[in-house]
């Protein structure tokens, strides 16, 4: 294990963390085995993780599609906790298993139940569309899930006048401008009412005055970067190419090369050959992308960390083999109804 890690993450990790890590690698694949179970990865696990015990790594949709299909009993998910219930979502007769209990998530605590009941109450019989970063209640309130991947592709999928777009106010915004959709931002305070959907204000040429209801949710990592912190490595690197993950500001996503979920991000990457990158994301995925791709330049901003992400540590996992913890459940009343929005986002792709 330690060799095979050490062929990976030799100019990543030092010597002594990859040993270290190199021996609770194996007693979590033997855990594994022993308990027949699986380990899921998000691209934002620390490399020594994320190249060793994972038998699937990849982004939100990527990962909830493993979950669906796995025949295994276990599904232990090494990222957050609204990833963890949407793997229980899919597929609720196996043990769900969170590292670490208080994986959490800006996004998925900006919003509940109650907010989107308030907003279909002001907006009556215009869809909702959750990103997948919300808890399952909120989910079961939705007509369809999304995430980074193929948010602009739900929208377009309900071929409506109006939609509800919850709760990143980014990834709405920047799901706007790709699909050319006019956005708000409404209050759920007592004023006047919004004209609906139809009937709404007209702009020039008969125009509906917006087409997407937003919310003021953001992701604490992602909203962090700024335009100034590209032109600065600009500055000192005018080939760098920039990735940018669409949870950051629209402004930062235009002064970017190419913005896409984190699966996106690392497939350009190899699939491009400029000599170095900058990806404005959680910095560990920088690490994992740099590991893969040795020829290329990565250079990534660490002042922003994920708090929730960087909670899943080695040894968590393999105490959460070891202790069965922390177990996931979902009540099976909100369970069927957030089954209904992701999997109709699944089918869309
Ligand atoms: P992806 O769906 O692109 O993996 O993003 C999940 C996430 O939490 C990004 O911050
Ligand atoms: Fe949530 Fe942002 Fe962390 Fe992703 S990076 S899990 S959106 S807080």
């Amino acid at each position: 294990m330690y060799e095979k890690m050490k062929a990976r993450l030799e100019k990543i990790v030092p010597d002594v963390e990859l040993r270290y890590k190199a021996e609770i690698a194996v007693e979590i694949n033997e855990l594994k085995k022993q308990k027949n179970a699986v380990i899921l990865g998000h691209n934002y696990m620390e490399p020594a993780l994320f190249y060793s015990v994972p038998d699937f790594t990849g982004d939100s949709l990527d990962l909830s599609r493993k979950a669906a299909q796995t025949d295994k009993d276990i599904i232990v998910f090494c990222g957050v906790r609204f990833m963890a219930e949407t793997a229980k979502i899919l597929n609720p007769s196996k043990t769900v298993l969170l590292p670490a209990e208080k994986a959490g998530c800006s996004l998925a605590e900006s919003i509940t139940a109650e907010d989107v009941h308030a907003l279909k109450a002001k907006f009556p019989g215009v869809p909702v569309v959750t990103y997948v970063n919300t808890y399952a209640d909120v989910k079961a309130e939705s007509d369809i899930c999304c995430t980074s991947s193929n948010a602009a592709a739900v929208v377009e999928s309900l071929h409506s006048d109006t939609v509800i777009f919850l709760p990143d106010e980014y990834l709405a915004k920047n799901v706007a401008n790709e699909t050319g959709k006019h956005i708000i931002f409404p209050t759920l305070a007592p004023q006047p009412p919004l004209p609906q959907a139809g009937e709404g204000v007209k702009g020039g040429e008969g125009q509906l005055d917006y087409q997407l209801i937003g919310w003021h949710g953001r992701c604490e990592v992602h909203e962090k970067f700024t335009v100034k912190d590209i032109e600065a490595v600009r500055a000192q690197f005018p080939d760098v190419v920039v990735l940018s993950h669409p949870e950051c500001s629209p402004e930062v996503v235009a002064a970017s090369n190419f913005s896409g979920s984190t699966n996106a991000m690392i497939r350009y990457v190899q699939q491009t050959k400029a000599p170095r990158y900058l990806v404005l994301t959680e910095c560990a995925m920088g690490d994992n992308i740099a590991a893969a791709n040795p020829e290329k330049d990565m250079l990534r901003l660490c002042m922003v960390r994920c708090p929730h992400m960087n909670t899943i540590t080695m040894e968590e996992t393999r105490d959460a083999l070891k202790f069965n913890r922390y177990v996931i459940d979902v009540p099976e009343e909100i369970r069927v109804r957030a089954y209904r929005a992701v999997q109709r986002m699944l089918e869309i792709g």
